[in-house]
């Protein structure tokens, strides 16, 4: 038998793109947005297959990767451990080869970053990264995309994270060597960004703070995420005294550039993490950032599925 498997581009971490292409994909969001605004019928992904495995819970992701793809013409399968035998240790290599005969393109939301390069070592057909511990890409290309459509241009610009630095923190570490800009990470004693990590991303485009005060100061956009992520619930309690003080609030957006976005991937925590203040102010466009999902994703999938398009 035969074990070639066509080449394929998988989308498993942010530096998985170039620049160039992120250029090409946040263009192409813009013509997809518009159509879906208009009601213009935009099916390139007619009779194609999404599966969906979902290993941890989700709103947004599903939503978005559901109704992106029937919205290009496709359809989508939903599969979670507990109803399938990856449940029950059939090995994700097996799995790979199986879901990848019978659809044009998988979707995975798992635990180790491990399990979705095993899943794409094994797939026939392209894999996208739903969230992992380690990275979270189609959020961050929907927070970079809600940013250009708001402010323009990310190149140059700073991102204060405040908080965990956890998967979407990393993720925005990479974005920033990728597409040239710079992020000030504020974490608690004992959370920093590895030093292994660190190193990786350099010190051109990331700092670490101890004060968060000082690392949302001239921000363009100031974001933060949950103070306990999924699979980490067992040290929620020792997590809330530890975050108390890594709230952003009023006065921490007064310290970020007047005209700075706050961002926040959701489900947020208000009183924890963001203020209710903060969250539902005028300077925080978290539900575009939302539906940014959406039209990011769709053209991730066109792009991954039938490469660049132009109409
Ligand atoms: N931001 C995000 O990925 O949300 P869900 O966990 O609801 O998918
Ligand atoms: N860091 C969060 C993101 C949720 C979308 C988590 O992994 O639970």
């Amino acid at each position: 038998m035969s074990t070639d498997k066509p080449s394929v581009k998988h989308f498993l971490q942010f530096k998985d793109l170039s620049r160039e292409e992120f250029d090409y994909l946040f263009e192409r969001t813009r013509w997809i947005k518009e159509q879906f605004k208009s009601y213009k019928r935009h099916w390139p992904l007619t009779d194609r297959t999404l599966i969906m495995i979902f290993e941890k819970a989700s709103t947004r992701t599903r939503l978005s990767f559901e109704a992106g793809i029937q919205q290009l013409g496709g359809s989508a399968i939903y599969l979670n451990t507990r109803d399938s035998q990856l449940g029950r240790g059939e090995p994700v290599e097996d799995a790979a080869q199986v879901m990848s005969r019978m659809s044009d393109l998988i979707m995975i939301r798992t635990f180790e970053q491990e399990i979705v390069e095993r899943l794409a070592s094994n797939s026939r057909v392209p894999v996208i990264n739903g969230l992992t511990n380690e990275y979270h890409p189609c959020q961050i290309m929907a927070d970079i995309y809600t940013y250009i459509e708001q402010r323009g241009p990310i190149q140059g610009k700073t991102v204060a994270w405040i908080g965990d630095s956890n998967n979407v923190c990393n993720t925005w570490l990479q974005a920033a060597e990728v597409l040239d800009f710079n992020v000030h990470v504020s974490t608690p004693p004992g959370y920093e960004v590895e030093a292994a990590r660190a190193g990786l991303y350099g010190t051109s485009h990331f700092m670490q703070f101890a004060d968060p005060m000082a690392a949302a100061k001239n921000a363009d956009i100031v974001t933060t995420d949950v103070w306990t992520s999924m699979g980490f619930e067992a040290e929620n309690e020792e997590r809330m005294r530890d975050f108390a003080d890594w709230q952003v609030d009023t006065e921490m957006m007064r310290a970020a550039r007047p005209e700075a976005l706050f961002l926040h991937c959701l489900p947020a925590h208000r009183g924890e993490e963001v203020s209710a203040e903060v969250i539902d102010g005028p300077q925080s466009v978290v539900w575009d950032e939302a539906e940014n999902r959406l039209h990011v994703q769709k053209a991730l999938m066109e792009y991954l599925v039938l490469g660049r398009k132009n109409s």
